[in-house]
């Protein structure tokens, strides 16, 4: 049976093989060669991702590559290493210790670069900083900052000694920094007196003070100076970061880590109200982000790539940081807002410091499209050679503009599907030898098995959409939900045992290509934030007005999804436009602006089945205006969505 929520209708049939010149001196350039190395993969991934792994550098070599015993992984168990390490001093004494590790532009055009040894430099004395604090292997540490290259030396910092990170996206408000604190039990936070957007100041430090108010595991705080912002510094507690580094004693010896210590924790939206911590480990981690990196974007040693993703999710992780830096490329980093000064902003990063691959969402590629073909053109955008894309579905229109206005026609287009759980880039073109069809993210990446299923777990036919699955472990796969395995078990495994739930609806074209078709959960994708419908409905609710809430997405032009939410109201508070913009604003404060309803609407009910569980598909269909469909007979009473509907004449 197939879902009707996961019918698929675009019909795309183009396809774009990569020029001649680019596969030429493609890493991967033979699809015959490409094609075998798959198969080979499949047949033995073991092998496969041991050969990947003997490039990098290990303390001691693993007993075994894979220990599964589903639904837990453990990758290169027995070995060690240090991914800050073979991000850095793997470097050193080649030719790339003087080359640029890092190029990073703030906001207001200030342009720093740090080379290797440079940034080697500093991520050992931060790290002999958070000793000093009393940072110990296994403690977490929070870091909740803008797009600087502190950022970076941090996350560095922590790898060095073992410290877990956990990056929380600067757009967050304090409540849900304070709650992220508490369900890691960071004990140190690090973070800017504010960061620069659109001119103005993100009060950073302001949010940590009040988030603290309620963090009793939170030690010490080390801030940044970014903007100059003024700033209250609790004595004791409140560390600034240059101070910290002038009289640290640099850590130079990396502590030796079992491949499985965990590296990160990262916060992402599922189904319930409650984000889930997203546990990564070291060893696995490392070699899928390294290899992925390499492969997808064709690597070369001059490039110069530009991520546009924030450190705060895991795309800034894995492409802005550590995948660029095990390779030993040169990452671009870029501070603030792409529309400020100006909507050609990074038309003229790109054009200034020349860089050579662009990796960004299909939201901004849609900002861009609106904001004119007149920006870019306006630009030497020669130095580009490869696009990449990520985060959601990319509509054929938006993926052949990119193709043709920012790529000039010559660059492929990488159209990437992952996930904060999967670590690493898993579906994609290898771009010299999979010619792209706009909208298709194509093929698994070597040792990646997919499968798109029915309910019933039996394999889809051709361009018959079903649920994809990730069949067998892979060494970037998270490994737990932090303090809650049973959710992960839940979560991910319980549905189809063995086999990993991605939460996507997909279908396989005749040729094997795959076509990611969005959630099939309450998970939307709004600009590219990735947000459980259940997590603002909570913030909804937590308001004294509120009685009960019920989000939704529909589709947006340029966000992809916006959010309708459906309030209704406790006795005694009266629907007004005021109270709307009040509970968007409480959702602001609760969650961070990005999270905030786009249409609130009241109702004197819920469309409600007997046992009483609101009925999500009803209410999707009034925020889209389409007219009922399907089953209705569960539904409470009809009079409810009469009303709803005539909310909206
Ligand atoms: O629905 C898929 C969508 O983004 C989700 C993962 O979101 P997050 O964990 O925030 O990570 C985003 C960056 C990796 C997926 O479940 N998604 C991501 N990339 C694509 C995509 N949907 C379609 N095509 C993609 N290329």
């Amino acid at each position: 049976m197939t879902d009707p929520a996961i019918r698929s209708v675009l019909k795309e049939d183009r396809l774009f093989p990569a020029p001649a010149d680019f596969v030429t001196r493609a890493r991967i350039h033979s699809r015959d060669a490409y094609d075998a190395r798959r198969a080979q993969a499949l047949a033995s991934p073991e092998a496969h991702w041991a050969e990947i792994a003997c490039e990098l550098h290990w303390y001691r070599m693993w007993d075994r590559v894979l220990d599964w015993k589903p639904p837990h992984a453990r990758w290169f168990g027995g070995a060690t290493t240090n991914l800050a390490f073979n991000c850095l001093d793997r470097h050193l004494h080649t030719a790339r210790r003087h080359k640029a590790a890092l190029v990073w532009e703030g906001e207001p055009g200030d342009v720093r670069t740090m080379t290797y040894a440079q940034l080697h430099r500093e991520v050992c004395l931060f790290a002999g900083a958070l000793e000093g604090l009393g940072v110990r292997k296994g403690d977490r540490v929070a870091i909740y900052m803008g797009m600087v290259p502190e950022a970076a030396v941090a996350m560095l910092a922590c790898a060095r000694i073992g410290a877990v990170h956990s990056v929380v996206f600067g757009g967050f408000a304090a409540e849900a920094l304070r709650d992220r604190i508490n369900d890691a039990g960071a004990k140190v936070v690090i973070t800017q007196d504010a960061s620069w957007r659109r001119g103005k100041e993100v009060p950073l430090k302001v949010n940590v003070d009040r988030a603290l108010e309620e963090t009793p595991s939170v030690e010490h705080v080390v801030v940044l100076r970014r903007t100059g912002a003024a700033i209250t510094r609790v004595a004791g507690r409140d560390h600034d970061f240059h101070e910290l580094l002038a009289s640290a004693k640099p850590r130079t010896e990396p502590e030796q880590l079992d491949a499985e210590h965990p590296l990160f924790i990262l916060y992402t939206s599922g189904t319930t109200g409650k984000p889930k911590g997203v546990v990564h480990t070291t060893g696995g981690y490392m070699v899928g982000v390294f290899a992925s990196t390499r492969d997808v974007f064709d690597l070369r040693e001059e490039d110069l790539h530009f991520c546009t993703a924030d450190i705060g999710w895991v795309t800034g992780h894995s492409y802005v940081v550590y995948g660029p830096l095990l390779n030993g490329a040169t990452s671009l980093m870029y501070e603030g807002a792409p529309d400020h000064p100006d909507q050609a902003r990074l038309w003229s990063i790109i054009e200034r410091h020349g860089a050579s691959i662009l990796y960004t969402a299909p939201t901004a590629i849609r900002a861009f499209m609106k904001w004119g073909d007149h920006l870019p053109a306006r630009h030497d955008l020669s130095s580009l050679r490869l696009l990449g894309t990520v985060g959601e579905p990319i509509n054929p229109e938006a993926w052949t503009w990119y193709h043709r206005t920012i790529g000039g026609g010559r660059c492929p287009v990488v159209d990437t599907w992952w996930q904060t759980e999967t670590g690493a880039i898993m579906i994609a073109p290898m771009p010299a030898v999979v010619p792209q069809k706009p909208g298709s993210a194509t093929l698994p990446l070597p040792g990646i098995d997919v499968s798109v299923v029915r309910h019933d777990g039996t394999e889809c036919g051709p361009n018959e959409g079903g649920l994809l699955l990730v069949n067998r472990p892979w060494p970037s796969m998270l490994r737990t939900v932090w303090g809650d395995d049973a959710r992960y078990v839940e979560q991910y495994w319980a549905r189809f045992p063995g086999r990993y739930l991605t939460g996507d609806g997909a279908r396989r074209d005749e040729d094997g290509y795959l076509w990611l078709m969005g959630r099939i959960d309450d998970v939307v994708n709004v600009a590219g934030h990735r947000l459980g419908t259940a997590e603002v409905e909570s913030a909804l609710v937590s308001h004294p007005a509120v009685a009960e809430a019920a989000v939704v997405a529909r589709p947006d032009e340029l966000k992809g999804e916006a959010l309708v939410a459906f309030v209704t109201l406790k006795t005694g508070h009266d629907a007004t436009d005021v109270l709307k913009t009040t509970l968007a604003d409480h959702v602001a404060q609760e969650i961070g602006k990005f999270a905030k309803p786009d249409v609130i609407r009241f109702a004197a009910a819920l469309p409600k089945t007997r046992s009483g569980k609101i009925m999500r598909r009803l209410l999707r269909e009034v925020a889209q205006g389409k007219q009922t469909t399907g089953d209705t007979t569960t539904l409470e009473d009809l009079n409810v969505l009469a009303t709803l509907r005539s909310d909206d004449e």
